[in-house]
Parts: C-alpha cells; structure tokens; sequence
C-alpha cells in the first residue's frame, strides 16, 4: 500500500544504516518517511552508532533502534525474523562497501546482513562510500551480483565528497530515496497505455550545408521514452537529430526539421493516451531553402524566417486528444511564461525548466523541473535527467488518474 498525494498509507519500512558519514542523511530520510504515512524502524551496524546516535532515529521514528543480533529482549530471542517479517520493504543507507560485499556474498555476521538474508520484501540499497571505492571493480561485481538478486539500488550521485575528492559515491538524497520507496519507480503505473513523446532538436535549413537549430541533446526526451517503456507503456518517440540510442522496443520515427516533426506526430497523436512535447522544436524556419549553397557577398545579410507550426497546441485541440504535457524552456519568469503556456495552449501539464544557466536545461546530465498544472503544481529537485524522468512520469501517472476519478 502506498499512497498517492494525500491518500494515507501504513507502510512497513525497516532502515539499516551501515557505518559511513552519509548515516547523517537518514536522519532526514527517517522524518521524510514518516510524513508519507510510512512506519519505519531502525537497524544500525556498531560503526553506523560511531557516526549518529541510535537516540536521534529512536526519537524520529518512534521505535526502539536494533543493533545487536541476539537480542534477548525481542520474542524468543529471534529479533531479525520478526523484524524481516514486519518489513514491506528494507532500505540499507547509507551501504558501505564492506555492508554491499557481504549481502552479495551472503555474509550475516551481524544484525544487518542477517536481516538482508532473512527479508523476503523488496531490498533496495543507497550506496554512499569514496569515489575510488565505488569505481573498485571488485565493488562494482557486488553491486552487479546484487542487482542480479532482485536488489533495487539507488544512486550514488556525482559530486563532492565528504573525503574532499569529487566524484560518483555521494549516497543518494533522502528526498529521492523515500520516492523510491513510497512511489516504487518500477510499478507499473502506465500499464496498458500508449505514449508519444518528442525529443531533440529540430534542423531548419538554410542552404543544402548550413541550417538553423538549438543545443538540446534529447537526453531528456528519450529519457522520458525509458521511463514510460519502465512504467509499462507501449512507447513512440519522435526525435530530432540526437548522438542517442532508443532503447530497445520503443517505436522510433526520426525526423529533422519542426515540419516533419509536425507531421509525424500529428499523424500518431489520436492513436495514444499521452503526448509529452519534449523536443526543443524551432519557433521560426527559413521561409525558403536555398538550393545552392548561399554565397558570402554582402557585408550584412538578412534572413526571413516564418513561424513553424506549434505541434503542442494542435495535439491540445485534437477532439480526441491524448493527456498532454508540454515543457517550458525559460531564460526568465519560469513561473509566469509557464503558467501562460498551460493555459494559452489548454495542456494537461507542463514542465518547466531554467535554461542558460550553468547547470541543468538543455545538453546537461541534469536537470530540475517546475510542473504546473490547472489544480496545482510541483517541484522536481535537480538530480540527473533519468531519476528526473521517473518522477515526471510517475506525475502524469498520478494527474491521469486524479483526473479519471
Ligand atoms: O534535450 P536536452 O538536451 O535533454 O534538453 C531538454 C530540454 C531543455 C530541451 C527540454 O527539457 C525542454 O525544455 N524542451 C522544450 C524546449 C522548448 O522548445 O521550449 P519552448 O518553451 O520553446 O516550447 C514550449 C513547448 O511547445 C514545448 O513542449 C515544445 O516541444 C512545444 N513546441 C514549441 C514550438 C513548436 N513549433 N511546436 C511545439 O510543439
């Protein structure tokens, strides 16, 4: 049971905290879990108590911390079983290296890797240790071996490092950790339902060697195409002219200039539940192609453009028209030009984003989202454009079904 919004759930989640500086975190992921409506309680390796106390997470969560194996205290002294039973689902963060080694080899010479054998519920791991560490190719095999067991694991992310190096090996943040656990990104939430979505750029030409376009990379896009495929969906991806590889089994047309983007989704658009309009398509195109490779002549030349057709707004006035989901590309009043864009152009939903700015928009591996619909709205932290995607797509998932009911 898990809950959507503001339905109230009661789900059982057992923390393991391993011996690492990220302990700290999971303090805020304890209090995250508990607003959801989640039950959580604690297990902590004796390392993990060298870096919080076991007090912080017995007052968060409400519950006694677990830390020793044999515990006489719990009911015929079997505290992992009963504990693995009570689980619907175990987290271990932060996972250490050394806590990651012995679960992928089945090691239980304390409380936490005996639970991680004794749990039948979902497993998942936040791994957190040095750069160098998690790029060992001994703990990268650990981390394939427990994939392989059905371990879902989550992060790390890229960045500084509590040891003062830069890299992968930060433990993911608690906000995404608890959606991992509370929204499932693997459920299959667009089960059954056909997904259209555009991504990249488009190429408006000038001469036969010269044309117009943007910086957008289609990461964001096809990274949407991975997420709809991950959560169910049959998907169809009209893209621009990117350096990506679709994934296997999504439908893929490619086009290159805004006019043949129109058509290509126009002509699929009433065939599917969802449009999302990530592609950067261009507002203007040259109103005639030179055949001939445009001569250097004048000291100043001028160019006259004519606006392309807008594919968002036409999908929006289908009669039968999919649930559509537009981006917003904003240099500034993110807010205002996206609000405007939801409204003017009658979407379901759009996500917006800062563009031009140093990190995140277009041909980042990030980026973060403000998505804007009739009743509300939300904001997607910055993470990298898959776990981003994910979230957009659970989203939709949620506004579908709010707007069903
Ligand atoms: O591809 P990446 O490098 O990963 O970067 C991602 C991204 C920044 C390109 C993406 O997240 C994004 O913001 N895409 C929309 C970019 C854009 O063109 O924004 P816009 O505000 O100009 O357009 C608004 C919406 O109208 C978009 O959904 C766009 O697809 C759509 N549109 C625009 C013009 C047009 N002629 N037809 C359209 O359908």
């Amino acid at each position: 049971m898990f809950k959507f919004q503001d339905v109230t759930i009661n789900k059982h989640i057992l923390l393991a905290i391993s011996g690492g500086i990220a302990a700290y975190k999971s303090a805020e992921l304890v209090r995250l879990l508990r607003k959801q409506g989640a039950q959580v309680r604690v297990v902590m390796t004796h390392a993990a108590m060298q870096f919080v106390s076991p007090l912080t997470f017995q007052a968060l969560s409400g519950n006694p911390v677990h830390s020793e194996l044999l515990d006489a205290d719990e009911e015929h002294a079997m505290g992992h079983i009963s504990l693995a039973r009570w689980a619907d689902a175990l987290i271990i963060a932060p996972a250490t290296a050394n806590t990651l080694a012995k679960c992928s080899y089945g090691l239980a010479d304390d409380l936490l890797s005996t639970l991680y054998l004794a749990a039948t519920c979902p497993v998942y791991v936040a791994p957190a240790m040095n750069q160098a560490m998690w790029h060992k190719t001994v703990t990268q095999e650990n981390i394939q071996k427990l994939k392989s067991h059905g371990v879902t694991v989550i992060g790390p992310e890229q960045g500084d490092q509590a040891c003062g190096e830069t890299g992968f090996g930060r433990m993911s943040e608690p906000e995404e950790i608890c959606r991992y656990l509370m929204f499932e990104p693997t459920t299959q939430c667009l089960s059954g339902l056909k997904v259209l979505i555009s991504a990249g750029p488009t190429r408006e030409p000038l001469d036969p060697v010269r044309y117009i376009t943007n910086r957008s990379s289609g990461k964001m896009g096809y990274a949407l195409a991975n997420a709809a495929l991950k959560a169910g969906a049959k998907v169809t991806l009209v893209s621009g002219p990117v350096a990506l590889t679709a994934p296997i089994n999504v439908d893929v047309v490619n086009v290159e200039t805004a006019a043949q983007m129109h058509t290509a989704v126009m002509s699929k658009a009433e065939d599917h539940d969802i449009y999302i309009g990530a592609a950067a398509v261009a507002d203007y195109s040259p109103v005639m192609m030179e055949m001939q490779k445009i001569k250097k002549q004048t000291e100043q030349s001028t160019l006259t453009l004519q606006k392309t057709k807008d594919i968002l707004a036409e999908v929006a006035q289908m009669t039968k028209r999919p649930f559509t989901v537009g981006f917003a590309a904003e240099t500034h009043d993110l807010e205002q030009y996206a609000q405007n864009k939801l409204v003017g152009k009658n979407l379901d939903m759009i996500a917006a984003n800062w563009v031009g700015r140093d990190i995140g928009g277009f041909d980042s591996e990030q980026n973060a989202l403000h998505v804007f619909w009739k009743q509300g709205q939300k904001t997607l932290a910055m993470t990298n454009k898959n776990q981003l995607a994910e979230q957009l797509i659970r989203l939709i998932s949620e506004r579908m079904e709010h707007r069903t009911t």
